[in-house]
Protein backbone atom coordinates (compact mmCIF):
# COMPACT_ATOMS: atom_id res chain seq x y z
CA UNK A 1 0.00 0.00 0.00
CA UNK A 2 1.25 3.36 -0.85
CA UNK A 3 1.32 6.20 1.59
CA UNK A 4 -2.18 8.04 1.35
CA UNK A 5 -1.68 11.51 -1.01
CA UNK A 6 -2.86 13.47 1.89
CA UNK A 7 -0.24 12.42 4.75
CA UNK A 8 1.82 15.24 6.08
CA UNK A 9 4.79 16.22 8.39
CA UNK A 10 3.89 17.34 11.58
CA UNK A 11 5.36 20.97 11.49
CA UNK A 12 4.76 21.77 14.78
CA UNK A 13 6.48 18.06 16.32
CA UNK A 14 9.66 19.07 13.45
CA UNK A 15 9.85 22.89 14.94
CA UNK A 16 9.88 21.27 18.64
CA UNK A 17 13.28 19.51 17.44
CA UNK A 18 14.36 22.84 15.51
CA UNK A 19 13.88 25.18 18.77
CA UNK A 20 16.06 22.70 20.82
CA UNK A 21 18.71 22.04 18.65
CA UNK A 22 18.83 26.21 18.30
CA UNK A 23 20.22 26.12 22.26
CA UNK A 24 22.84 24.03 21.45
CA UNK A 25 26.07 26.44 20.36
CA UNK A 26 24.40 29.34 21.16
CA UNK A 27 26.50 32.10 19.10
CA UNK A 28 26.06 35.75 18.38
CA UNK A 29 22.06 36.53 19.00
CA UNK A 30 19.89 34.44 17.17
CA UNK A 31 22.97 32.62 15.73
CA UNK A 32 24.66 29.36 16.30
CA UNK A 33 28.75 28.26 16.21
CA UNK A 34 28.74 24.07 16.21
CA UNK A 35 32.15 24.00 14.28
CA UNK A 36 32.76 20.16 13.56
CA UNK A 37 33.94 17.66 16.41
CA UNK A 38 33.53 20.36 19.04
CA UNK A 39 31.79 20.26 22.65
CA UNK A 40 28.75 21.58 20.69
CA UNK A 41 28.78 19.37 18.32
CA UNK A 42 28.98 16.22 20.29
CA UNK A 43 26.32 17.77 21.90
CA UNK A 44 23.84 17.41 19.25
CA UNK A 45 24.74 14.87 17.81
CA UNK A 46 24.30 13.23 21.25
CA UNK A 47 20.56 15.01 21.45
CA UNK A 48 19.91 13.77 17.42
CA UNK A 49 20.98 10.00 18.42
CA UNK A 50 18.74 10.27 21.42
CA UNK A 51 15.47 11.73 19.09
CA UNK A 52 16.50 8.79 16.51
CA UNK A 53 16.83 5.96 19.58
CA UNK A 54 13.16 7.82 20.40
CA UNK A 55 11.44 7.27 17.04
CA UNK A 56 12.89 3.25 17.14
CA UNK A 57 15.93 4.01 14.05
CA UNK A 58 19.20 2.04 15.01
CA UNK A 59 21.81 3.83 15.18
CA UNK A 60 25.43 3.28 13.74
CA UNK A 61 28.74 5.70 13.17
CA UNK A 62 31.09 5.45 10.43
CA UNK A 63 34.84 5.65 11.00
CA UNK A 64 34.68 9.51 10.03
CA UNK A 65 31.98 10.00 12.44
CA UNK A 66 29.23 10.00 9.65
CA UNK A 67 25.82 9.02 11.67
CA UNK A 68 23.58 6.50 10.23
CA UNK A 69 20.00 6.32 11.87
CA UNK A 70 17.80 3.15 9.90
CA UNK A 71 14.27 2.39 9.84
CA UNK A 72 13.60 -1.24 8.57
CA UNK A 73 11.55 -1.76 5.07
CA UNK A 74 9.71 -4.78 4.47
CA UNK A 75 12.76 -6.26 2.85
CA UNK A 76 15.45 -5.09 4.70
CA UNK A 77 17.97 -6.34 2.52
CA UNK A 78 17.05 -3.66 -0.19
CA UNK A 79 19.97 -0.45 -0.48
CA UNK A 80 18.04 1.88 1.73
CA UNK A 81 16.87 5.46 0.57
CA UNK A 82 19.19 7.90 2.61
CA UNK A 83 17.61 11.52 3.92
CA UNK A 84 20.09 14.16 5.59
CA UNK A 85 22.82 16.63 5.32
CA UNK A 86 24.96 18.10 8.47
CA UNK A 87 24.65 19.27 11.87
CA UNK A 88 27.63 21.64 12.35
CA UNK A 89 28.16 24.85 11.17
CA UNK A 90 30.19 27.61 10.69
CA UNK A 91 31.29 30.23 13.80
CA UNK A 92 28.94 32.58 13.07
CA UNK A 93 25.97 30.11 11.91
CA UNK A 94 22.06 29.85 11.69
CA UNK A 95 19.67 27.47 13.03
CA UNK A 96 18.64 25.91 9.33
CA UNK A 97 21.34 25.45 7.32
CA UNK A 98 22.58 21.63 7.46
CA UNK A 99 20.04 20.93 10.53
CA UNK A 100 16.85 21.61 8.64
CA UNK A 101 17.43 18.44 6.03
CA UNK A 102 18.45 15.91 9.24
CA UNK A 103 16.22 16.74 11.27
CA UNK A 104 13.71 16.47 8.37
CA UNK A 105 14.58 13.01 7.42
CA UNK A 106 13.95 12.63 11.34
CA UNK A 107 10.24 13.93 11.04
CA UNK A 108 9.93 11.83 7.60
CA UNK A 109 10.63 9.01 9.86
CA UNK A 110 8.24 9.79 13.00
CA UNK A 111 5.65 10.34 10.49
CA UNK A 112 5.38 7.17 8.75
CA UNK A 113 5.64 5.49 12.31
CA UNK A 114 2.49 7.90 13.25
CA UNK A 115 1.07 6.66 10.19
CA UNK A 116 1.89 2.99 10.66
CA UNK A 117 3.20 3.25 7.20
CA UNK A 118 6.31 0.58 6.19
CA UNK A 119 8.00 1.15 3.27
CA UNK A 120 9.40 -1.63 1.06
CA UNK A 121 13.03 -0.62 1.54
CA UNK A 122 14.43 1.00 4.49
CA UNK A 123 15.23 4.81 4.96
CA UNK A 124 18.12 6.02 6.57
CA UNK A 125 18.83 9.40 8.12
CA UNK A 126 22.60 10.64 8.06
CA UNK A 127 24.17 13.68 9.56
CA UNK A 128 27.54 13.79 7.37
CA UNK A 129 30.57 14.89 9.39
CA UNK A 130 31.91 18.18 8.92
CA UNK A 131 30.11 19.53 5.92
CA UNK A 132 30.77 23.12 6.65
CA UNK A 133 34.81 22.85 6.49
CA UNK A 134 34.55 26.06 9.57
CA UNK A 135 37.28 24.32 11.48
CA UNK A 136 39.27 21.40 9.43
CA UNK A 137 39.83 21.74 5.64
CA UNK A 138 38.69 20.36 3.30
CA UNK A 139 34.51 20.92 3.62
CA UNK A 140 32.50 17.95 3.07
CA UNK A 141 35.07 15.42 4.23
CA UNK A 142 32.70 13.07 6.36
CA UNK A 143 30.31 12.78 2.35
CA UNK A 144 33.75 12.64 0.94
CA UNK A 145 35.18 9.99 2.50
CA UNK A 146 32.18 7.54 2.59
CA UNK A 147 32.22 7.88 -1.20
CA UNK A 148 35.73 7.46 -1.73
CA UNK A 149 36.88 10.58 -2.86
CA UNK A 150 39.32 11.06 0.40
CA UNK A 151 40.83 8.38 2.46
CA UNK A 152 39.89 7.83 5.75
CA UNK A 153 43.55 7.81 6.66
CA UNK A 154 44.20 11.08 5.12
CA UNK A 155 40.76 12.24 6.65
CA UNK A 156 41.61 11.29 10.03
CA UNK A 157 44.84 13.55 9.99
CA UNK A 158 43.63 16.78 8.91
CA UNK A 159 44.12 19.52 11.43
CA UNK A 160 42.62 22.43 12.46
CA UNK A 161 44.10 25.84 13.21
CA UNK A 162 45.78 24.93 16.98
CA UNK A 163 47.03 21.19 15.10
CA UNK A 164 44.01 19.02 16.35
CA UNK A 165 42.99 16.48 14.07
CA UNK A 166 39.81 15.20 13.15
CA UNK A 167 41.18 11.36 14.56
CA UNK A 168 41.90 13.18 17.89
CA UNK A 169 38.77 15.05 17.99
CA UNK A 170 36.54 12.25 16.92
CA UNK A 171 37.73 10.26 19.71
CA UNK A 172 37.75 13.34 22.12
CA UNK A 173 33.72 13.13 21.48
CA UNK A 174 33.52 9.32 20.95
CA UNK A 175 32.20 9.44 17.46
CA UNK A 176 34.58 7.37 16.13
CA UNK A 177 33.24 4.13 14.46
CA UNK A 178 34.02 1.78 12.18
CA UNK A 179 34.40 2.00 8.11
CA UNK A 180 33.31 -0.46 5.70
CA UNK A 181 36.02 -1.13 3.32
CA UNK A 182 33.80 -0.55 0.45
CA UNK A 183 30.64 2.13 0.69
CA UNK A 184 27.04 0.31 1.13
CA UNK A 185 24.94 0.59 -1.80
CA UNK A 186 21.95 3.33 -1.31
CA UNK A 187 19.20 3.12 -3.51
CA UNK A 188 18.77 7.13 -3.82
CA UNK A 189 19.76 10.10 -1.64
CA UNK A 190 17.69 13.23 -1.12
CA UNK A 191 18.73 16.43 0.88
CA UNK A 192 16.39 19.14 1.74
CA UNK A 193 17.87 22.30 2.60
CA UNK A 194 17.61 25.97 2.84
CA UNK A 195 18.38 27.78 -0.37
CA UNK A 196 21.00 30.30 1.51
CA UNK A 197 20.27 32.60 -1.50
CA UNK A 198 17.14 34.99 -1.86
CA UNK A 199 15.77 33.62 -5.29
CA UNK A 200 12.80 31.38 -3.72
CA UNK A 201 12.25 34.11 -0.76
CA UNK A 202 12.05 36.76 -3.46
CA UNK A 203 9.74 35.62 -5.90
CA UNK A 204 7.85 34.11 -3.62
CA UNK A 205 8.13 30.14 -4.32
CA UNK A 206 7.97 27.77 -1.73
CA UNK A 207 10.00 24.84 -3.31
CA UNK A 208 13.35 24.88 -5.08
CA UNK A 209 13.93 22.08 -7.44
CA UNK A 210 17.65 21.91 -7.43
CA UNK A 211 19.02 20.41 -11.24
CA UNK A 212 22.77 21.34 -10.08
CA UNK A 213 25.10 23.06 -8.59
CA UNK A 214 27.63 25.86 -9.67
CA UNK A 215 30.98 24.35 -10.27
CA UNK A 216 33.06 25.13 -7.94
CA UNK A 217 37.03 24.65 -7.16
CA UNK A 218 38.00 25.17 -3.57
CA UNK A 219 42.26 25.38 -2.43
CA UNK A 220 43.71 25.30 0.52
CA UNK A 221 47.53 27.55 -0.39
CA UNK A 222 50.20 27.80 2.10
CA UNK A 223 53.41 30.23 1.41
CA UNK A 224 56.44 29.68 3.18
CA UNK A 225 58.90 33.26 3.91
CA UNK A 226 61.20 34.11 6.49
CA UNK A 227 60.77 36.14 9.98
CA UNK A 228 62.89 38.88 10.25
CA UNK A 229 62.66 42.51 11.88
CA UNK A 230 60.08 44.79 10.38
CA UNK A 231 62.89 47.95 11.01
CA UNK A 232 66.67 47.07 10.19
CA UNK A 233 65.55 43.80 7.46
CA UNK A 234 66.16 44.98 4.19
CA UNK A 235 62.78 46.03 2.02
CA UNK A 236 64.73 43.70 -0.91
CA UNK A 237 65.49 40.68 1.60
CA UNK A 238 61.75 40.76 2.70
CA UNK A 239 59.94 37.24 2.02
CA UNK A 240 56.96 38.40 4.56
CA UNK A 241 54.70 35.13 4.25
CA UNK A 242 51.42 37.47 5.38
CA UNK A 243 52.04 39.58 1.84
CA UNK A 244 51.98 36.71 -0.37
CA UNK A 245 48.77 35.49 1.38
CA UNK A 246 47.54 39.16 1.20
CA UNK A 247 48.29 39.45 -2.56
CA UNK A 248 46.55 36.22 -3.34
CA UNK A 249 43.32 37.53 -1.62
CA UNK A 250 43.23 40.83 -3.15
CA UNK A 251 43.98 38.81 -7.03
CA UNK A 252 41.15 36.50 -5.98
CA UNK A 253 38.33 39.20 -4.99
CA UNK A 254 39.29 41.01 -8.16
CA UNK A 255 38.88 37.61 -10.21
CA UNK A 256 35.50 37.87 -8.82
CA UNK A 257 34.54 40.79 -9.45
CA UNK A 258 35.62 40.22 -13.44
CA UNK A 259 33.14 37.66 -13.51
CA UNK A 260 30.66 39.15 -11.47
CA UNK A 261 28.70 40.11 -15.20
CA UNK A 262 28.25 36.56 -15.63
CA UNK A 263 27.42 35.86 -11.78
CA UNK A 264 30.23 34.34 -11.01
CA UNK A 265 32.13 34.53 -7.79
CA UNK A 266 35.46 34.23 -6.44
CA UNK A 267 36.29 34.45 -2.96
CA UNK A 268 39.05 34.71 -0.22
CA UNK A 269 37.88 33.83 3.08
CA UNK A 270 40.46 33.06 5.55
CA UNK A 271 44.25 33.89 5.85
CA UNK A 272 46.35 33.24 8.70
CA UNK A 273 50.04 33.83 9.48
CA UNK A 274 52.65 32.60 11.97
CA UNK A 275 54.19 34.59 14.41
CA UNK A 276 51.17 37.36 13.07
CA UNK A 277 52.58 39.89 15.20
CA UNK A 278 53.78 42.92 15.46
CA UNK A 279 57.62 44.11 14.72
CA UNK A 280 58.48 40.72 12.89
CA UNK A 281 57.74 39.20 9.40
CA UNK A 282 55.81 36.42 8.70
CA UNK A 283 57.65 33.05 7.87
CA UNK A 284 54.04 31.41 7.13
CA UNK A 285 50.68 31.91 5.91
CA UNK A 286 47.61 29.43 4.85
CA UNK A 287 45.16 31.04 2.47
CA UNK A 288 41.55 29.77 1.71
CA UNK A 289 39.47 30.68 -1.58
CA UNK A 290 37.19 29.44 -3.64
CA UNK A 291 35.64 30.08 -7.14
CA UNK A 292 32.11 29.38 -8.17
CA UNK A 293 29.80 29.42 -11.75
CA UNK A 294 26.89 28.34 -13.48
CA UNK A 295 28.98 27.10 -16.34
CA UNK A 296 31.91 24.42 -15.63
CA UNK A 297 34.10 25.59 -18.09
CA UNK A 298 34.68 29.12 -16.89
CA UNK A 299 34.48 27.85 -13.24
CA UNK A 300 37.96 25.72 -14.20
CA UNK A 301 39.47 28.84 -16.06
CA UNK A 302 38.45 30.82 -13.06
CA UNK A 303 40.98 28.17 -11.09
CA UNK A 304 43.32 28.17 -13.08
CA UNK A 305 43.45 32.06 -12.92
CA UNK A 306 43.60 31.26 -9.05
CA UNK A 307 46.57 28.67 -9.37
CA UNK A 308 48.93 31.71 -11.48
CA UNK A 309 47.73 34.43 -8.70
CA UNK A 310 49.28 31.76 -6.00
CA UNK A 311 52.78 31.88 -8.02
CA UNK A 312 52.81 35.35 -8.62
CA UNK A 313 52.02 36.36 -5.28
CA UNK A 314 55.19 33.69 -4.05
CA UNK A 315 56.91 35.40 -6.47
CA UNK A 316 56.45 38.90 -5.52
CA UNK A 317 57.19 37.87 -1.73
CA UNK A 318 59.92 35.87 -2.13
CA UNK A 319 58.04 32.92 -1.02
CA UNK A 320 57.84 29.66 -1.86
CA UNK A 321 53.90 28.11 -2.52
CA UNK A 322 51.65 24.72 -2.08
CA UNK A 323 48.61 24.30 -2.97
CA UNK A 324 47.83 21.70 -0.08
CA UNK A 325 44.06 20.75 -0.93
CA UNK A 326 42.05 21.28 -4.01
CA UNK A 327 38.30 20.54 -3.69
CA UNK A 328 36.23 20.28 -6.51
CA UNK A 329 32.02 19.96 -6.72
CA UNK A 330 29.22 21.25 -8.54
CA UNK A 331 27.93 20.95 -11.98
CA UNK A 332 24.92 18.75 -13.56
CA UNK A 333 25.13 15.62 -11.57
CA UNK A 334 21.90 14.89 -9.62
CA UNK A 335 19.61 12.03 -11.52
CA UNK A 336 17.09 13.16 -13.73
CA UNK A 337 14.37 10.70 -12.64
CA UNK A 338 14.96 12.16 -8.86
CA UNK A 339 14.79 15.47 -10.09
CA UNK A 340 11.55 14.88 -12.35
CA UNK A 341 9.77 13.29 -9.42
CA UNK A 342 10.44 15.90 -7.11
CA UNK A 343 9.25 18.34 -9.37
CA UNK A 344 6.23 16.49 -9.93
CA UNK A 345 5.67 15.53 -6.19
CA UNK A 346 5.79 19.29 -5.35
CA UNK A 347 3.73 20.34 -8.06
CA UNK A 348 1.22 17.83 -6.86
CA UNK A 349 0.79 19.05 -4.01
CA UNK A 350 0.41 22.47 -5.19
CA UNK A 351 3.17 24.35 -3.99
CA UNK A 352 4.63 27.25 -6.41
CA UNK A 353 7.72 25.52 -7.40
CA UNK A 354 10.52 26.24 -9.58
CA UNK A 355 13.44 24.72 -10.85
CA UNK A 356 17.06 26.42 -9.42
CA UNK A 357 20.89 26.00 -9.18
CA UNK A 358 22.62 25.36 -5.68
CA UNK A 359 25.57 28.30 -5.43
CA UNK A 360 26.28 25.98 -2.00
CA UNK A 361 28.32 23.37 -1.40
CA UNK A 362 26.58 20.33 -0.12
CA UNK A 363 26.98 16.75 0.75
CA UNK A 364 24.80 15.45 -2.31
CA UNK A 365 27.65 16.69 -4.98
CA UNK A 366 29.67 13.70 -3.04
CA UNK A 367 26.87 11.41 -2.55
CA UNK A 368 25.61 11.86 -6.30
CA UNK A 369 29.26 10.26 -7.19
CA UNK A 370 27.72 7.21 -4.94
CA UNK A 371 23.32 6.72 -5.85
CA UNK A 372 21.24 8.57 -7.54
CA UNK A 373 20.57 11.86 -5.83
CA UNK A 374 18.59 15.16 -5.78
CA UNK A 375 18.26 17.87 -3.86
CA UNK A 376 14.79 20.28 -2.32
CA UNK A 377 15.59 23.68 -1.38
CA UNK A 378 13.40 25.51 0.89
CA UNK A 379 13.29 29.49 0.83
CA UNK A 380 15.05 30.92 3.64
CA UNK A 381 14.49 34.77 4.51
CA UNK A 382 16.54 37.52 1.97
CA UNK A 383 18.82 34.27 1.53
CA UNK A 384 20.69 35.51 4.85
CA UNK A 385 22.86 32.48 5.93
CA UNK A 386 26.03 31.88 7.35
CA UNK A 387 25.07 34.84 9.51
CA UNK A 388 23.27 34.79 12.82
CA UNK A 389 20.44 36.44 11.11
CA UNK A 390 19.23 33.70 9.13
CA UNK A 391 15.51 33.03 9.57
CA UNK A 392 12.93 30.58 8.39
CA UNK A 393 9.16 30.36 9.82
CA UNK A 394 7.87 27.04 10.01
CA UNK A 395 5.81 28.10 6.52
CA UNK A 396 8.66 28.33 4.86
CA UNK A 397 9.86 24.68 5.59
CA UNK A 398 6.67 23.14 5.53
CA UNK A 399 6.35 22.49 2.00
CA UNK A 400 9.74 21.75 1.05
CA UNK A 401 9.02 18.51 3.66
CA UNK A 402 6.54 17.02 2.55
CA UNK A 403 8.00 16.88 -0.63
CA UNK A 404 10.93 15.06 0.99
CA UNK A 405 8.13 12.86 2.49
CA UNK A 406 6.44 12.07 -0.27
CA UNK A 407 9.34 11.72 -2.68
CA UNK A 408 11.35 9.34 -0.58
CA UNK A 409 8.24 7.09 0.58
CA UNK A 410 7.28 6.71 -3.00
CA UNK A 411 10.98 5.81 -4.34
CA UNK A 412 11.49 3.52 -0.89
CA UNK A 413 8.45 1.73 -1.88
CA UNK A 414 9.20 1.26 -5.54
C1 LIG B 1 30.06 25.00 1.58
O1 LIG B 1 29.01 24.68 2.04
C2 LIG B 1 30.21 26.06 0.64
O2 LIG B 1 29.35 26.22 -0.23
O3 LIG B 1 31.20 26.80 0.76
MN1 LIG C 1 24.66 23.49 4.64
MN1 LIG D 1 26.77 26.17 5.53
MN1 LIG E 1 27.23 23.85 2.67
Amino acid sequence: MGLPATARIDIGRFWTTIERSGEIGVGRPGGLSRLALGDADREVRDVFIAWCREAGLSVRIDGIGNIFARRPGEDDSLPPVVMGSHLDTQVNGGRFDGIAGVLGGLEVCRTLDQLGHRTKRPIEVVNWTNEEGGRFSPPMVGSGCFTGAYTLDWALGRRDDDGRTIGEELDRIGYRGEMEATPRPFDAYVEFHIEQGPILDREGMQVGVVTGGYASTGMLVEFRGETAHTGPWPMERRRNALIAGARLLVAVDDLGWEHAGSGGKATASRLVAWPNKPGILSDWAQATCDVRHADPETSAVMAERVRRAVHEAAARADCTAEILDVWNWGGKVFADELIEQVRATSLGLGYRTRDILSQAGHDAYFVARHAPTTMIFAPCRGGITHNNQELCTPDDLEPGLNVLLHTVVARANR
